[in-house]
């Protein structure tokens, strides 16, 4: 529910995090990208910048039919060749901008203050006769000089600006300094604020919540943090942080943040650094001894927010700094009891791998505890009979995968990208419905050099109830290791489901 003191989020991944070096979307992708950002809860969503091409405008009209809850609104220069193109867009809600800072104006504009004052005042009064509602942004908003940016922020309220919004564009703000340009702002103008942080300082979150701190009503971030050089604020952790250190309201279901993070991460094939809060992979893992026993005792001890709040479930991470209580939870979550000395002899065991530098998976920890337990219930539940793939130049990649499940046989055919994508996809196909999983990470590394090397595939699956799987493989064939590593993640899946179904490994 949006209340007064609700603060909004003004989403831009779609426009600045399209800026991101190397990132561009397709409309259909930017759509779907759209949808997600809208179920999640955001305000405002930038759908892009329409004059820099006819993909962006057919995306933002698509998007605009759709009938969102979010506002939807697109970036236009204070041209008005750029503010004719974004009504064309069917937009009715624009932010526009220009430069007030003295190095923008001299090297990059070529302008006086005066020119960027009449350019300011001309794109926001031909904006607002064409029933736009206008944001107005001064560029560079950080390292003007004071007067005049107040000078502008003023002439563009008086004009019928809408909402103003202070960009920190190259990061440079301290959150001191942002509070005193929001507070001068909203004196000099008393419309809506909102604040622009880029993360070159990796100061964006902060120079935001300061702003909110002084009267603030919105912020601009963008999914991951994406953006030009560091990114902008990270709508993840501005709004945790909002939430859970500043008690500010918001309008985000939070719950949905790891899922959206994901889709983005891949829609626009961006890694999201394994440390990064919230939604970076490490964030609920527990590998020290220490950690994982306070954890087992209480979550507070280690997890300042309970994973679930943003989608996520907490893993514990084999390993050499891991203890017999952390490994003894892992077995637990797949319902397999040791004796004290069979602990004992898994956890030295696994040491003795960590030590040789190789990080261990869920499936080596459960391969290992079954050498130690010597127990039926570890065997295979999915067997690979054969697989054949066609791939070439002119062909789409094909693959026929012949599998066993309990004594039973399976064969399924899909196309894919490539080849490894085709044969994944087409396990997917048979596992459906026995074993419900999403490959959240596929990895591909060539252990030796040459055409011949050795190559390692670790892949990461997740089951439907958010568990990790993880598993690795090496071989000199890339799908057939592929294919060997997939099916070692789903059987240790399948172990997991069969303890829910009551039964234990002793
Ligand atoms: O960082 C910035 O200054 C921008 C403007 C277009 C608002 O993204
Ligand atoms: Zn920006």
């Amino acid at each position: 529910m949006t209340s007064s003191k609700n603060i909004r989020i003004f989403d831009t991944t779609l426009r600045d995090g399209e800026q991101t070096p190397g990132v561009t979307v397709s409309p259909d992708q930017k759509f779907e990208i759209a949808m997600k950002l809208d179920e999640l809860g955001v305000d405002i969503i930038e759908a892009g910048f329409p004059v820099v091409s006819p993909g962006e405008i057919q995306a933002i009209r698509k998007i605009m039919k759709q009938g969102l809850r979010a506002e939807i609104c697109g970036l236009a220069r204070t041209t008005k060749n750029d503010i004719d193109v974004a009504i064309g867009s069917d937009l009715g809600y624009i932010h526009t901008f220009i430069a007030t800072s003295d190095i923008h104006m001299q090297y990059k504009l070529k302008m006086s203050r005066e020119q960027v004052l009449e350019k300011a005042i001309f794109a926001v009064e031909y904006a607002k006769k064409h029933g736009m509602i206008v944001e107005f942004s001064a560029e560079d908003a950080t390292r003007s000089d004071r007067e005049f940016l107040n000078k502008v922020f003023k002439a563009v309220a008086e004009v019928g600006a809408d909402r103003i919004d202070i960009p920190d564009t190259v990061g440079y703000s301290t959150p001191q300094y942002m509070s005193k340009l929001v507070t001068d702002v909203i004196n000099s103008t008393g419309l809506p604020v909102s604040v622009h942080c880029h993360n070159d300082f990796g100061l964006a979150v902060a120079n935001s919540i300061a702003g909110f701190q002084v009267g603030a009503k919105c912020a601009h971030v963008t999914i991951n943090g994406l953006g030009e050089r560091a990114g902008n604020a990270a709508l993840e952790e501005l709004v945790m942080a909002c939430q859970c250190l500043y008690k500010i309201e918001h309008n985000i279901k939070t719950e949905l943040l790891y899922d959206v993070s994901k889709f983005v991460s891949s829609a626009m094939g961006i890694i999201v650094q394994p440390n990064k809060a919230i939604i970076g992979e490490n964030a609920f893992g527990h590998e020290s001894g220490i950690h994982t026993h306070g954890i087992i005792n209480n979550p507070l001890t280690y997890e300042p927010i309970s994973p679930e709040l943003v989608g996520r479930k907490r893993w514990m991470q084999a390993g050499k700094h891991a203890g017999a209580h952390g490994i003894k939870a892992i077995l637990d979550e797949f319902g397999i009891t040791t004796t004290e000395s069979q602990l004992k002899e898994i956890v030295e065991r696994q040491k003795i791998i960590a030590d040789a530098g190789k990080s261990i998976t869920t499936s080596d920890l459960l391969s290992l505890a079954s050498e130690v337990i010597k127990n039926k219930q570890f065997d295979e539940s999915f067997k690979l009979n054969d697989f054949h793939i066609v791939t070439g130049l002119n062909i789409i990649p094909t693959a026929v995968v012949k599998l066993n499940i309990h004594d039973k046989d399976f064969i399924a055919s899909e196309t894919g990208v490539g080849p490894v994508d085709a044969a994944l996809k087409a396990i997917q196909t048979i596992a459906h419905g026995i074993a419900n999983i999403k490959i959240r990470e596929y990895k591909l590394d060539s252990i030796t050099g040459g055409s011949d090397a050795l190559a390692e595939v670790s892949v990461k699956v997740e089951d439907k109830e958010g568990n990790i799987i993880s598993a690795r493989k090496s071989g000199k064939d890339i799908v057939v290791t592929s294919v060997q590593a997939m099916i070692d993640a789903i059987n240790k899946t399948m172990l997991k489901k069969l303890i829910e179904k009551g039964n234990k490994v002793k």
